[in-house]
């Protein structure tokens, strides 16, 4: 048995979802009205159910979370912006583009986050004051700090010293809906201070491709030209949509047990002294695990642990990362700890492959 637990992108539509793009009603949703809607009446549902559940007043459907972050970024700034991101987050590290000189050319400002990967207000406030900062960027979940969430209090607060600054906010929720399980508060009251907001249906929602971008009227309507521009428009697109509509509606209902299964596979393996856990940052479907004390790197974790059936992914020279999601089962969990704990175990302490 093969347990893969590289990432949430691995989920696949439930039959409901399947059902539904079958069955989707759909138009071209690239020739838009005066008020900016397209031509696709599925596209359109899902974006009213999206701007609906995040309290925003409008937004739109982007093919990936990377576009509709970059997207975002585009309609908030122009080349040469200061944009205050976490260096950790994974807009500056695995999305990049933003800040290429030969992409988009903003400058990014690195601000330092406490260990969830929470921005310091006193970093920030002291960032805002040497230098006129365009727009300000946040994770919630924090992918690189093993899915570790951000309260509404902390954004809260976060926000008003962005706002005495006149600095916008933009969130990457790619997870926001974990974090409203996490908390068990709804989507709208975690996103309520920030400007922007992407989050994806393709992760554990289940839906195959995409993300919704979510924002004032005027802003969405600017994102739409932007989203033009790049390529990223859409034709008879309903099809997907519609698989989007059943991941908010239904498949967010059942995201805590991922969280249940993450914890399950964290708490079994974090007596093994060759690796380090931090337990409390495992508070919604994602493991990071630091391989370092075991002289080996995460890559050599990654290709035998591979053999051994189980897929993890190293995210640095030394950290992998385990991400549940539906379709892993409480059995596949305890296998993936017992795997890893008689591997860990077996490793010779000669044998380092670290120079
Ligand atoms: C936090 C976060 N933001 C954005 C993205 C980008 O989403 P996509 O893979 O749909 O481009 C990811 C992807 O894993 C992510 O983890």
């Amino acid at each position: 048995m093969l347990i893969d637990l590289r990432s949430d992108t691995l989920t696949k539509p439930i039959d409901s979802m399947r059902q539904a793009m079958f069955d989707a009603v759909v138009g071209d949703d690239g020739r838009t009205s005066r008020d900016g809607k397209g031509e696709d009446p599925t596209v359109n549902r899902l974006e009213d159910l999206a701007a609906k559940v995040t309290g925003k007043e409008d937004a739109m459907f982007c093919n990936s979370g990377t576009i509709g972050n970059i997207i975002a970024l585009m309609t908030h700034c122009t080349r040469g912006d200061l944009v205050a991101v976490g260096a950790n987050s994974h807009l500056y590290k695995s999305e990049k583009s933003p800040f290429m000189e030969s992409y988009f050319g903003l400058d990014p400002v690195l601000y330092e986050a406490d260990n969830r990967g929470v921005p310091r207000v006193d970093s920030l406030a002291s960032h805002f004051r040497k230098r006129n900062t365009n727009l300000l960027c946040l994770e919630n979940s924090n992918n690189f700090f093993g899915g570790a969430c951000i309260s509404a209090k902390e954004t809260k607060a976060i926000c008003e010293l962005a706002n005495e600054y006149s600095v916008p906010v933009h969130l990457d929720g790619a997870r926001i809906f974990n974090v409203a399980a996490y908390y068990d508060l709804p989507v709208s009251d975690l996103v309520a201070p920030v400007d922007s907001v992407m989050f994806s249906v393709s992760k554990g929602l289940g839906a195959p491709i995409g993300s919704l971008l979510c924002g004032s009227k005027a802003f969405i309507k600017q994102a739409r030209s932007t989203r033009k521009l790049l390529g990223g428009g859409m034709r008879q697109v309903g099809i997907i949509a519609a698989a989007g509509i059943i991941g908010i509606e239904i498949q967010s209902q059942r995201l805590k047990e991922d969280h249940e299964h993450a914890y399950l596979l964290a708490s079994k393996i974090v007596g093994n002294t060759k690796i380090k856990v931090n337990l409390e940052n495992v508070q919604t479907n994602i493991v990071i695990i630091d391989v370092s004390n075991s002289g080996y790197s995460a890559a050599k974790f990654e290709m035998e642990l591979a053999e051994r059936g189980l897929y993890v992914k190293a995210v640095s020279n030394n950290h992998i990362r385990m991400t549940t999601y539906h379709g892993i089962s409480t059995e596949n969990v305890e296998k993936a700890a017992v795997i890893f704990n008689q591997y860990c175990h077996n490793l010779k302490e000669v044998d380092s492959d670290i120079e």
